[in-house]
């Protein structure tokens, strides 16, 4: 059996020296280098090229290199094929802390002080008063997100797929309960996972249920938003401002309007980015696990999609 690792646009170097230290016996491919893709059982794997997946009839186990499954195309999987992800506290923690940074930037006004200073021009205002933070996704995640933000002073609400009881939470699940969700929101993060049922999920209708100084935070994937009903929504006062740390061209484009607009903070995809000294034992141990047959940790339903 062989172990591929096909995880494109970044540096492999350190991890792969820091897998085969935690696997000295195994061993570690790293595409394209690999002639043997019949033999390959185990991938890890993030960005991998579509015309990989065809290629491996013996596939048993994929380990996402993130939280994230979105790239793995679940459904051309040999049957059987057990799909993993990587969960982490200190992922959660790290996600945790960049939406109440930005959530507490927009309520003291951070940005609007910055473009003051820029133009040399002093406006004293009071912090924004509304504190309703709403988490759309109640995962690993999302619940770090909505504990983190009741704990500082936001009153929270979450949405997920299906019901919940959380304490200091107002939990609403399901499409039916979407727009009561959402209705009044001040601020409005999504931490959704990317399926068919999530895709757009962040339009113009779900704009118009929140307030209108509302900052949306958009953590989850770019397939999520809808770009134009955004900008119409901030363009026409229907939404307070974005931070958006996903988008659907990565890295976004040099032309985007979001670079410039003057109320959308962007940042390069690295609200949570997984750690490889808190992640190698756990993809190692799925290795091992795969060899011998015992249960895969942090496996997703591959029929859900998440
Ligand atoms: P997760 O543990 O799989 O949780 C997903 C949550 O979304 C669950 O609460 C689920 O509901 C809910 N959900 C799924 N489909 C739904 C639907 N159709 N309607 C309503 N709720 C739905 O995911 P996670 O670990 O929290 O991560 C969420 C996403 O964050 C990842 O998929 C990834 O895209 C993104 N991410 C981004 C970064 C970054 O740096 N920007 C880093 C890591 C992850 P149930 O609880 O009812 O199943
Ligand atoms: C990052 O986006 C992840 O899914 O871990």
């Amino acid at each position: 059996m062989s172990v591929l690792v096909c995880i494109t646009g970044r540096n492999n170097e350190k991890l792969m020296a820091k897998l085969q230290d935690a696997l000295p016996d195994v061993e570690l491919k790293l595409w394209p280098h690999c002639d043997d893709l019949e033999s390959v059982k185990f991938v890890l794997a993030w960005k991998a090229p579509q015309e990989l997946w065809q290629k491996l009839p013996n596939l048993k186990v994929v380990q996402s290199f993130g939280a994230g499954v979105d790239g793995i195309p679940m459904s051309i999987l040999p049957s059987g094929t057990v799909v993993a992800r990587i969960i982490d506290p200190q992922l959660s923690d790290d996600m945790a802390e960049y939406v109440l940074s930005h959530a507490l930037a927009h309520k003291l006004r951070h940005q609007n002080y910055c473009a003051e200073q820029a133009k040399k021009n002093w406006k004293p205002r009071r912090a924004r008063k509304g504190v309703t933070a709403g988490v759309l996704g109640l995962g690993e995640l999302g619940k770090a997100v909505a504990q983190r933000l009741s704990d500082n002073g936001f009153t929270v609400r979450g949405w997920s797929r299906s019901a919940k009881q959380l304490d200091d939470i107002a939990c609403y699940y399901g499409e039916a309960q979407l727009a009561s969700f959402a209705s009044g929101l001040d601020y409005l993060v999504c931490l959704l996972p990317l399926t068919d049922s999530t895709h757009g999920v962040l339009n113009r209708q779900l704009f118009q249920n929140v307030s209108n100084d509302c900052l949306l935070i958009n953590v989850a994937r770019g397939q999520h938003l809808n770009e134009q009903d955004l900008i119409d929504a901030l363009n026409e006062q229907e939404l307070g401002g974005a931070v958006l740390d996903v988008f659907t061209t990565e890295p976004l484009p040099e032309k985007h309007v979001f670079w410039s607009h003057p109320k959308v903070t962007v940042t390069p995809h690295i609200a949570a980015v997984t750690n490889l000294d808190t992640v190698v034992a756990q993809i190692a141990g799925n290795i091992r696990a795969c060899f011998t047959g015992a249960p895969i940790k942090n496996g997703v339903d591959v029929t859900q999609g998440y």
